[in-house]
């Protein structure tokens, strides 16, 4: 199931506006002199974005001496990700490239961009799902078996291992992944965390100090770039050629016929075991959150299991069933995204429902912000995943949910994600419900994604 939904967007809303003189964007309030609103952005960037709309649907930002432009109507969201006359760039994804390589698919813009999707694409197709199903399935229990009734569990290092072995054991199939798995997922960690700070705290040399964060951060992501190399390596060893994502990575060729290059298949792999990660494993902490916080749900999809699957260990074939659990993946996805803020970057001067935006323009449009917007959803605060029921569903306007954006930069992994979420939801909760544990802290950790600081729950047996 996609959930770019539902409603159509009327021509004007969507950006249709050839007739109409475009106007320059309102500048939002609460600019302060020579800072501009780069303090409350950086103070509170949640709440800051939430507020935008209330200035108007495509708003002037001053960050420093920049003008950056945010979107807030979601019709105008899907205008920008649907227009050939943005890209992906912006100060984001250039720190992005520095450390995580240039060549890789979630960077690269043009026909490089087309031909890596045609090349990724594959794997990620609705008919290729299910050959992950048995990988999925093993991972899923194997996570509460590991868990043991009424002791602790540190969701963070559990949801980033489960994450990274699924999308690692899958893509990139091969034994090797079940042990390099749990170095993946430390690496990702650190490096997730330092790339934020370097983000948003430019200190330049700072970062070259040799204190141990630095260290810390410098180690990990070398053996990031290390393990990808070493993964490459060995398949090209073993002579084999299984029907994954690697072997598609190895074999393609470049708009001449040649084989790609060495770097582009390691940033290749980067990028997709990257975002891949930390997404799903972002996800899984609120999913772990929310059922912690809603024990009708979680009996709710107990129930559901147990219907579905006569109680029998919970399989890929049952997802499609189990409908309810699905509706909480999306609520979460709603309510919790981990992907909170997007960027583009105009490549002529052009227009957005109506205002003009020049070449060169930094966009920006936070997720968040859309799929918690008052405008677009009834009681807009509350996790009730029978919103997405289909008699619902009609109700939330055209682009209001696209956890997944749409356009040429569509995740690709929306299929892949939203089963094993699915599959994940219903394996732990067949088994467990979620109790708070003291010195838990799950409020909402704003990185690159979104997660809990450090959400500590104990599973207890039904
Ligand atoms: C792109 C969200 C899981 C690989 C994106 C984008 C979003 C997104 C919003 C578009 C970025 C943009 O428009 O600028 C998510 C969410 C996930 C998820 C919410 C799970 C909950 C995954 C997984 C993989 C993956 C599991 C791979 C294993 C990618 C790649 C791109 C991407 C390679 C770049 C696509 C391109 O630029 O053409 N993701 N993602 N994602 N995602 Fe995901």
């Amino acid at each position: 199931m996609t959930v770019e939904s539902v409603k159509p967007a009327t021509p004007e809303a969507a950006g249709n506006t050839e007739t109409i003189e475009p106007v320059e964007p309102p500048l939002a309030g609460g600019a302060v002199p020579g800072l501009g609103h780069g303090l409350k952005l950086v103070r509170d960037p949640l709440a800051f974005m939430a507020r935008l709309r209330d200035h108007g649907e495509v708003v002037r930002l001053k960050l420093g001496p920049k003008t950056v432009y945010a979107v807030t109507a979601p019709a105008l969201t899907g205008a920008l990700a649907l227009s050939p006359d943005f890209k992906i760039s912006g100060p984001v994804w250039e720190s992005l490239e520095g450390l995580l390589g240039k060549e890789g698919v979630a960077t690269a813009n043009g026909p490089t961009h087309r031909r890596q999707r045609r090349t990724i694409q594959p794997a990620f197709r609705l008919d290729a799902i299910p050959a992950y199903g048995p990988i999925m399935e093993e991972e899923a229990h194997a996570l509460t078996e590991r868990w043991r009734p009424g002791r602790t569990i540190e969701c963070t290092s559990e949801a980033f291992r489960v994450a990274v072995r699924i999308a690692a054991r899958c893509l990139l199939r091969g034994e090797f992944m079940d042990e390099r798995a749990e170095r993946l997922s430390t690496d990702l960690a650190v490096v997730f965390r330092g790339m934020y700070r370097r983000m948003v705290v430019p200190l330049g040399p700072l970062y070259r100090l040799p204190i141990p964060a630095n260290r810390e951060f410098n180690r990990a992501l070398a053996d990031l770039h290390l393990l990808v190399d070493e993964i490459v390596a060995e398949r090209r060893a073993s002579g084999q050629k299984p029907d994954d994502l690697l072997t598609a990575l190895l074999e393609a060729r470049d708009d001449n016929g040649d084989p790609i290059g060495e770097q582009e298949i390691h940033d290749q792999v980067v990028a997709i075991l990257t975002p891949g990660s930390e997404t799903v494993a972002s996800t899984i902490m609120w999913l772990l959150q929310l059922l912690a916080e809603h024990p009708e749900h979680a009996e709710k999809v107990r129930a559901e299991v147990e219907s579905v699957t006569g109680g029998q260990p919970v399989g890929f074939e049952h997802v499609r069933a189990l409908r309810h659990t699905n509706n909480v993946v999306l609520e979460a996805l709603r309510l919790r995204p981990a992907v909170w803020v997007l960027t583009r970057r105009a490549i002529t001067d052009t227009t957005l429902g109506g205002y003009r935006v020049p070449a060169g323009a930094d966009i920006i449009y936070s997720p968040y912000a859309i799929q918690r917007d008052p405008r677009s959803y009834d009681r807009h605060l509350d996790f009730d995943p029978d919103r997405w029921l289909p008699e619902r569903a009609g109700e939330v306007p055209k682009y209001a949910m696209s956890p997944f954006s749409v356009g040429n930069r569509k995740c690709p992994s929306d299929h892949f994600s939203l089963a094993l979420l699915s599959l994940v939801v219903a394996a732990i909760s067949a088994k467990y419900r979620f109790e708070q544990v003291a010195g838990s802290d799950g409020s909402t950790r704003v990185g690159i994604t979104l997660r809990p600081y450090d959400l500590l729950l104990r599973p207890v047996e039904w």
